[in-house]
C-alpha cells in the first residue's frame, strides 16, 4: 500500500459488508478519511475494524438521511472528495411472477437510491471544484439475468445515470464511473442455490467468482491521482470474463 488516498475524505455507502467493507479498507490502507454507512447497524462495529473514521446507520433511500449526512460531513470535514455507492439488494423472482412490490423495492434501493448520494455529493464536490464518484453497479446490468429483471433493471440504470452525470460534472472536475463487477462471493450471493453458482462457475472464462478484495482495487484505481485522471463516465468490469463489452 501507497497512501496513494492520503487526506481524501471519502463515503462509501454499503460499508458494513461484502465489496463496500472490502473498498472501505483498502482505502484506509491508502491514507483516506474513511466514513462508511448502512442500514445494517454493524456499520458501527465494522467502522472500528477496518480502521475507518466514522460508522453510521443510514437507510439510503431516506432523502433527507442521506442530505443531512452529507451536510454534516462537509460541516465537519470541510469537504468530500470521494463517495462510493456500494449498497444494495438482490432477490430473485421471474417477471411474470414478480410482485410489484418487489420490482419497487429493488428500483428504490438499487437505483433511486444511489441518485440520491449522487445527488447529495455532488453539491460539496462542485463547489470546491473536485471530486470523484464510484457507483457499484453489476455486469447483469449490461447482460440481464434469470429472474433478475427488477435488479438488471435498476444496474443499467445505474451505468446510465453514472455516463449522463459523467457529462454533467466533468468539465467542473467531478469524475462519475462505474464499476460492474461479475460474480462475487459475498453474502449477497451466498443464498443463491449451489446449482447455480456450478453452472455460473463453469460459464465464467477465469473459472471461479471473484472476491471483495479483487473489487477494492479498481475503486483506488478511480478515486486516485494521476491513476483515475482520465476515467469518466466509464464501466470497469472486474467480472471474471463474464462480459466482454
Ligand atoms: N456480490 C456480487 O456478486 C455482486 C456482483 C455485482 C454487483 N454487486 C453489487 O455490489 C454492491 C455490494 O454488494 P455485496 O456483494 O457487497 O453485498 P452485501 O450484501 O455483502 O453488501 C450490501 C450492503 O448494502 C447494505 N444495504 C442494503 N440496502 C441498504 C439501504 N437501503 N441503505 C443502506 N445500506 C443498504 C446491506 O446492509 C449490506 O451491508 C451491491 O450494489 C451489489 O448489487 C455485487
Amino acid at each position: 500500500m501507497s497512501d496513494i488516498l492520503k487526506g481524501q475524505r471519502a463515503l462509501i455507502s454499503g460499508g458494513a459488508s461484502g465489496i463496500g467493507r472490502a473498498i472501505a479498507s483498502a482505502f484506509v490502507a491508502e491514507g483516506a478519511d474513511v466514513t462508511i454507512v448502512d442500514r445494517d447497524p454493524r456499520v458501527v462495529d465494522v467502522a472500528t475494524e477496518v480502521g475507518a473514521t466514522r460508522g453510521e446507520v443510514l437507510d439510503a433511500t431516506a432523502e433527507d438521511g442521506v442530505n443531512g449526512l452529507i451536510d454534516r460531513l462537509v460541516t465537519d470535514d470541510g469537504g468530500l472528495d470521494v463517495l462510493v455507492c456500494s449498497h444494495g439488494i438482490l432477490t430473485q423472482s421471474p417477471a411474470v411472477e414478480m410482485p410489484i412490490s418487489q420490482w419497487r423495492e429493488t428500483i428504490d434501493i438499487d437505483l433511486t437510491s444511489v441518485f440520491l448520494l449522487n445527488r447529495a455529493a455532488l453539491r460539496p464536490m462542485l463547489a470546491q471544484g473536485r471530486g470523484r464518484i464510484i457507483n457499484v453497479a453489476s455486469q447483469l446490468g449490461i447482460k440481464g439475468g434469470v429472474s433478475l429483471a427488477h435488479y438488471a433493471a435498476a444496474k443499467a440504470g445505474v451505468i446510465a445515470m453514472t455516463k449522463s452525470i459523467a457529462l454533467e460534472t466533468a468539465s467542473q472536475g467531478v469524475l462519475v464511473n462505474a464499476i460492474a463487477p461479475g460474480p462475487i462471493d459475498t453474502p449477497m450471493v451466498a443464498g443463491i442455490d449451489d446449482d447455480w453458482k456450478r453452472a455460473k462457475r463453469a460459464e465464467l472464462p477465469l473459472g471461479r467468482f471473484g472476491t471483495a478484495e479483487e473489487i477494492a482495487p479498481t475503486a483506488v484505481l478511480l478515486a486516485s491521482d494521476p491513476g483515475g485522471n482520465l476515467f469518466v463516465g466509464q464501466v470497469l468490469g472486474p467480472n471474471s470474463g463474464d462480459v466482454m463489452p
